[in-house]
């Protein structure tokens, strides 16, 4: 009997003190299969999985749906440990969230119809290793990484995302958090995001969730950003007071150093019909180059972060066309490239990214991809600037009121990105100029499935959109 009893402990322990897993609905991992490519051997399938952010999920009453666990419910949520006791966290059916994915394809929708109405699902998701358990990590100083993306359906105030932020591999799992990366916990960002949760557990003293971010692509069929943000800190770091905002005094560079061609004066580079038409798919290539003089190594100093494109068979280098006019062909970076071509450290001093600068500019990126990143995917788009930074005025050719989310669920309710055929090593090995993608989006079927006239989906919980709305409101630039 007493035996019995003390093998029982440890158990009985962690189901007094961990926050629980819900039974309602089991979560299962969307396949999405990627690849590790060498210039040597060629491409590798990785079975990896997609995850959606721990805040997309009911967390709820132990055995009671009905109550929400958030920190302003004192009896529920004094403290993290009691909130980890009290509460479940619950898996979801991500069709339900906006997502589907076939194969190597990915597609997000940022609304879904219920049969009334278009509700907001604004999904985000994040890469998970083929252990299921931990973040995929991306090393990517030195390296490459390429995608095709479909961009033909996300119109002016849209942001079809995918970035890379420096998250701790387990999802910060702890004895309060065990579920950890496997239900999408410990998300940070540049923008040290402020929200009710934090590492899966509640956020009682208004900090932030730091860490250094790399936003590959953001983008719709009217403007793309590539923009870096640093931060002072090493992996993901808690920030309270002024340590989280914009000033002097700030852990992390909100604004970035940003590359966008429109606003580097290219008003025919990217758009329907323009250089990169974005009417059909296209390749993403983004280079991470060291100034080791050998950036198939890995090893070395982020000198540049260059952008290529393919579409229809042909390579398609960003514009301007830096100095270094060997450029296609070259993996050695172009430092003194300030054309905006690049993100290079002369770029950003022509740019007077001076918070950027001040946090460690492209050597402290260049750790963080060394150190690993985990990469993720969203589409959002923003009441609170209607996402005029990436496409309107200097940024792009949209008006300044046709991002407004009001007018984009009223008018284009079908919004979505598609990426897929997500691969990355070493530098020149993940595509091929003569190989185009698909011209039709992949997951035709999917979207057709929830056009007006047909099947009414899932609607996300009321719970869901609110916290959604949260965390797209925080991020910008
Ligand atoms: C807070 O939690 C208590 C205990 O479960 C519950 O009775 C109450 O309804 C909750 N309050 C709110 C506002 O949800
Ligand atoms: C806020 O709470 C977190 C989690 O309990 C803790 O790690 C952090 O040190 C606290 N910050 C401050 C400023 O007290
Ligand atoms: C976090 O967000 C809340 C609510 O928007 C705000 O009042 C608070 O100042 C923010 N805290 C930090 C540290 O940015
Ligand atoms: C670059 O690194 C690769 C892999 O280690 C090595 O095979 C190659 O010889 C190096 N090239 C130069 C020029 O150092
Ligand atoms: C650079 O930006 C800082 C504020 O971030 C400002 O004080 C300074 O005047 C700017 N310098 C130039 C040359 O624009
Ligand atoms: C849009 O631009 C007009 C003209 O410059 C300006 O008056 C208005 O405040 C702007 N609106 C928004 C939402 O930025
Ligand atoms: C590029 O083409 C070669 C030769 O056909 C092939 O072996 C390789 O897998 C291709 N790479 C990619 C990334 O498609
Ligand atoms: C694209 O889709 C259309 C309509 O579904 C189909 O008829 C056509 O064959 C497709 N083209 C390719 C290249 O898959």
């Amino acid at each position: 009997m007493a035996f019995r009893l003390a093998a029982a402990l440890p158990f009985l322990l962690l189901l007094a003190h961990a926050q629980k897993i819900g039974t309602a609905v089991p979560e299962v991992h969307p396949k999405l299969v990627t690849q590790t490519c060498t210039t040597s051997g060629g491409c590798v399938d990785r079975q990896t999985l997609l995850v959606t952010d721990a805040l997309s999920r009911p967390f709820h009453k132990v055995g009671d749906p009905s109550v929400p666990c958030t920190p302003l419910n004192t009896t529920l949520c004094p403290d993290a440990a009691t909130c980890a006791a009290n509460c479940e966290l619950e898996g979801v059916e991500y069709g339900s969230l906006g997502v589907l994915t076939a194969g190597r394809a990915v597609t997000l929708r940022q609304y879904l119809f219920d049969g009334d109405a278009f509700t907001s699902v604004s999904p985000r998701l994040y890469l998970l290793a083929e252990d299921g358990m931990n973040y995929e990590l991306l090393k990517l100083n030195g390296q490459e990484l390429s995608y095709d993306v479909d961009v033909s359906q996300l119109g002016c105030g849209m942001n079809g995302a995918l970035y890379l932020s420096e998250m701790d591999a387990s999802g910060s799992r702890s004895d309060l958090n065990p579920a950890g990366a496997q239900y999408g916990t410990g998300y940070c960002d540049a923008q040290c995001f402020n929200v009710s949760f934090i590492n899966g557990l509640p956020n009682l003293n208004n900090s932030g969730a730091c860490c250094n971010e790399m936003d590959i692509w953001e983008a719709n069929a009217m403007a793309t950003a590539m923009t870096p943000h640093t931060c002072s800190g090493v992996g993901s770091f808690l920030c309270s007071g002024d340590e989280c905002g914009k000033t002097d005094a700030g852990v992390c560079d909100h604004d970035g150093c940003g590359v966008n061609p429109f606003r580097a004066g290219l008003k025919d580079f990217y758009g329907p019909g323009k250089t990169v038409d974005t009417t059909k798919p296209f390749t993403v290539v983004t280079q991470f180059l060291t100034d080791s003089g050998n950036a198939s190594t890995g090893s070395g100093t982020l000198a540049e972060i260059r952008r290529l494109y393919v579409q229809d068979g042909k390579v398609i280098q960003n514009e301007p066309v830096p100095s270094n006019t060997n450029q296609l062909d070259s993996t050695s970076p172009n430092v003194n490239d300030a054309s905006g071509g690049s993100v290079t450290q002369a770029f950003c001093t022509a740019a007077n990214a001076s918070q950027y600068l001040r946090l460690g500019g492209m050597d402290g990126m260049g750790a963080s991809l060394e150190r690993g990143m985990v990469l993720v995917f969203s589409i959002w788009n923003s009441a609170g600037d209607f996402m005029n930074w990436l496409d309107s005025g200097e940024a792009g050719p949209c008006s300044n009121t046709s991002g407004d989310p009001a007018r984009i669920v009223a008018e284009t309710p079908e919004v979505s990105v598609t990426f897929s055929n997500i691969r990355w090593g070493d530098i020149g090995s993940t595509f091929n100029a003569s190989s185009s993608p698909l011209r039709n989006g992949t997951n035709a079927a999917f979207l057709s499935s929830n056009a007006k006239s047909g099947t009414a989906p899932h609607t996300a919980a009321a719970s869901d959109i609110e916290v959604n709305s949260v965390y797209t409101s925080v991020e910008c630039g």
